[in-house]
């Protein structure tokens, strides 16, 4: 079958990643995680002060420091996934911090930086063989992308999932605040001016309140398969 783009979409902490990685792997696929490209640029705006403890953000300063931004992926081949770098510096590890998750969405909202990081995303996903997921990749970055998904899950789940991923990784928290900052995400990803997350007309839900990571794989294998035998029956 010849190679497509896959656009992966919905809400913090739906599990997007994890079944974005299991494909990827499954197909042989890129993956590209573009929240993880705009927490990376939130990193650069924490470590250079240009975001307060109000979480009042320096655009002007941030705007002119984009050119001086770089955000890429390499992949290991140990743990066979893509990692994330801002300005060759492995950051995987630090841009998943309560304090970038607390800031991202705000950033995201800057025109400029939606700019740059859409722009990026594009020339990386160009030849196909593509994984995105992210809040508008089926609506904006690719939007003739040929199978979309729109993923969501119980909030309670959701929250929980979040907290045990802190937790593996030394990071506690009450799940009180991870549900807050989860809510807060949702609301800001979904009121903002440019791009909101909102479900593309042709994309497929995907709730895996009660899935396992097997069944979610199962199911969209099957969506992509069926999309081949219809292509093969109209053709
Ligand atoms: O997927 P994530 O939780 O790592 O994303 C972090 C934030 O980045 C998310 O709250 C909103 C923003 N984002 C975005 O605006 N557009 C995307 N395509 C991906 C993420």
């Amino acid at each position: 079958m010849p190679k497509i783009t896959i656009a992966i979409d919905g809400y913090s902490s739906c599990g997007k990643s994890t079944i974005a990685k299991a494909l990827a792997q499954r197909l042989n696929y890129s993956y590209i995680d573009t929240g993880a490209m705009y927490r990376a640029v939130t990193l650069y705006a924490l470590r250079n002060g240009l975001i307060d403890a109000k979480r009042n953000i320096d655009n002007e300063a941030l705007i002119k420091a984009l050119k001086k931004i770089k955000v890429d992926f390499k992949f290991n081949t140990q743990s066979k996934v893509s990692e994330t770098f801002l300005n060759d510096e492995n950051v995987e590890h630090d841009i998943r911090s309560m304090e970038v998750s607390d800031n991202v969405s705000k950033v995201s909202t800057i025109h400029e930086v939606r700019e740059k990081m859409v722009a990026l995303q594009r020339e990386m996903g160009k030849n196909k063989g593509v994984i995105l997921d992210g809040r508008d990749i089926g609506t904006n970055v690719f939007p003739n992308a040929e199978l979309k998904l729109f993923m969501t899950a119980d909030n309670e789940i959701r929250a929980q999932r979040r907290l045990d991923e802190y937790s593996s990784k030394g990071q506690y928290f009450t799940l009180e605040e991870v549900k807050l900052n989860l809510n807060k995400r949702d609301y800001e990803d979904t009121h903002r001016k440019e791009n909101p997350l909102t479900k593309a007309k042709d994309a497929i839900v995907l709730d895996n309140t009660d899935l396992n990571k097997e069944q979610q794989l199962e199911f969209v294998l099957k969506l992509i398969a069926d999309m081949q035998l219809t292509k093969d029956t109209v053709a």
